[in-house]
C-alpha cells in the first residue's frame, strides 16, 4: 500500500503539452501501463494520485467522499493561474451537493434532450450561415475563427440571451480567463467578463428579452432565491464552458478526420454514423484533459489508500484509452460504441451541456463535410499550432481551402 505522504519515485509532471493533437502526452500511456492509480507532481511540487483506469475513474467519480470544493485548503492547485482558486466562488464545477444540486436544478431544464432538439433547426441555420459567409470569402479560410469558434459562440449567445455583437469582448476574456501565465491576469478577465454580466442582468431588468438569463431573472431573482451575484457567476461559466469547449471540438474534430480520410469516407457513406462518430471523436479528443478533486475522507482504490486531504487528477485522453473497456484505444473507428467514455466527465459534475455539445458538434461536423466536400488542410499536418497542455486541448488555428 502506498499513500501520497510518501513520495513516489514515478511520478510524471501534470500537465504536459501533447505534440500530436490527438494523443495523450507522450508519459501518460507509461503512467497508466504502470497501473490503474498511479501519480503525478504538479507546478509546485506537490504530488497528487493520476487516475487512469476507466473502472477507477468512474467510481471515484461517483463517490462523494472526493470534492470539487475549490475553497478546501488541500484543493490542488493545478496550475498557476489558479493560485488563489480558493478566494473565488465558482459556482456549479466548484462547490459540492447540496448548493451544487440547487443550482444545477435550476439549469437543467434549459439543457434537456428536448430542449436541445427544439434547438436544432436554429443551430442548423447558424451553421449555414456562417459557412456561406466563409465561402463567400473565397477558396480558402482559418477555420477556428472563422467557423468553429463563431457557431458555438452564437449558439450559447442565443441560448442565454446574450448579445452577440459583444462576441469579441467576452471571447478575448474567456480565453484570457482559461489561458493567462498568472493568477492576476487570469483573475482579471474575469472580473472584466462578472462586471460585463452584472452590467447586462441589470439592463434585463429593465428590459426583459427572451433568454435562460432572462428567465432566470423572472423565476429566480425575483424570487430570491438567487442573488445578482451568483447569477452572474452562473452566467459567466455558461458562457465560458458554452463556447470554448465546443470550438475547440470542432476544430481538432475537423482535422482529425481530415487526418484519417477512410474514417471521414465512412462518415460521408453513411451519415447515419455521426451521432456515434461524434462519441467516438469525444473519446478520442478528450479536450478537457484534466479532471482535478481532492479527498475529504479515506479511500482505498487500485491497492492503494487515497488519504483524507490528498489530491486526485483525473486525465480524461488516457481514462478513455484503456485498452480493457475500448479495443485498440489509440485507433480512431467511427463505428466503434464509444459510450461510456468520460470526456464529458461523470457523476454529479458530469458536463450539463452535453446534449447541446452533441447537437452542434453533429450538425457542424456533417454539414461542413457536406457543404465543402472538397475540404482539406491548407498546410502540412505538422504545421498546425497545438494548444499547450495547460488549458483546453486544441488547435490555436486551423488554415483549411477547398
Ligand atoms: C464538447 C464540448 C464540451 C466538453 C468536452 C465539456 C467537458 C466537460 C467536463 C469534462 C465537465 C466535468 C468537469 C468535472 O467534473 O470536473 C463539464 C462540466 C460542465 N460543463 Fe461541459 N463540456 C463541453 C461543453 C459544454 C457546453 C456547451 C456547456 C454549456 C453551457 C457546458 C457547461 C458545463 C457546466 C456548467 C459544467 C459543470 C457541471 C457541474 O458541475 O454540475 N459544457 N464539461
Amino acid at each position: 500500500m502506498t499513500d501520497a505522504r510518501s513520495p513516489a519515485p514515478y511520478a510524471p509532471s501534470f500537465p504536459q503539452d501533447r505534440t500530436c493533437p490527438y494523443h495523450p502526452p507522450a508519459a501518460y500511456p507509461e503512467l497508466a501501463e504502470r497501473g490503474p492509480v498511479g501519480r503525478m507532481t504538479l507546478y509546485d511540487g506537490r504530488q497528487v494520485w493520476a487516475v487512469t483506469g476507466h473502472a477507477e475513474a468512474r467510481a471515484l467519480l461517483a463517490d462523494p467522499r472526493l470534492s470539487a470544493d475549490r475553497k478546501n485548503p488541500s484543493f490542488p492547485v493545478v496550475l498557476e493561474r489558479f493560485a488563489n482558486q480558493a478566494e473565488l466562488d465558482i459556482p456549479l464545477l466548484g462547490v459540492d451537493d447540496p448548493e451544487h444540486a440547487r443550482q444545477r436544478r435550476m439549469l437543467i431544464p434549459s439543457f434537456g434532450l428536448k430542449r436541445i432538439a427544439g434547438m436544432r433547426p436554429a443551430i442548423q441555420a447558424i451553421v449555414d450561415d456562417v459557412i456561406d459567409a466563409m465561402l463567400e470569402g473565397g477558396q480558402e479560410a482559418e477555420l477556428h475563427s472563422a467557423f468553429a469558434l463563431p457557431v458555438p459562440s452564437m449558439v450559447i449567445c442565443r441560448l442565454l440571451g446574450v448579445p452577440y455583437a459583444d462576441h469579441e469582448f467576452f471571447e478575448g476574456r474567456s480565453r484570457a480567463l482559461l489561458t493567462a501565465p498568472t493568477a492576476e491576469e487570469s483573475g482579471a478577465a474575469r472580473e472584466e467578463l462578472k462586471d460585463y454580466l452584472h452590467r447586462l442582468v441589470a439592463a434585463k431588468e429593465a428590459h426583459p428579452g427572451d433568454g435562460l438569463l432572462d428567465d432566470l431573472i423572472a423565476d429566480r431573482l425575483r424570487t430570491g432565491e438567487l442573488d445578482r451575484e451568483e447569477l452572474a457567476l452562473l452566467a459567466m461559466i455558461l458562457l465560458v464552458a458554452g463556447h470554448e469547449t465546443t470550438s475547440n471540438m470542432i476544430t481538432l474534430g475537423t482535422y482529425t478526420l481530415l487526418e484519417h480520410p477512410g474514417q471521414l469516407a465512412a462518415l460521408r457513406a453513411d451519415p447515419a454514423l455521426m451521432p456515434g462518430a461524434v462519441e467516438e471523436l469525444m473519446r478520442y479528443l478528450s479536450i478537457a484533459d484534466g479532471m482535478v478533486r481532492v479527498a475529504t475522507q479515506d479511500i482505498e482504490i487500485g491497492g492503494h489508500t487515497i488519504r483524507a486531504g490528498d489530491g486526485v487528477l483525473l486525465p480524461t485522453s488516457t481514462i478513455n484509452r484503456d485498452p480493457g473497456v475500448y479495443a485498440d484505444p489509440g485507433a480512431l473507428d467511427v463505428r466503434r460504441v464509444a459510450r461510456h467514455h468520460v470526456a464529458f466527465g461523470y457523476g454529479v459534475h458530469q458536463c450539463l451541456g452535453q446534449n447541446l455539445a452533441r447537437a452542434e458538434m453533429e450538425i457542424a461536423l456533417s454539414t461542413l463535410f457536406a457543404r465543402i466536400p472538397t475540404l482539406r488542410l491548407a498546410v502540412a499536418p505538422d504545421e498546425v499550432p497545438i494548444k499547450p497542455g495547460d488549458t483546453l486541448q486544441g488547435l490555436y488555428a486551423l488554415p483549411v481551402t477547398w
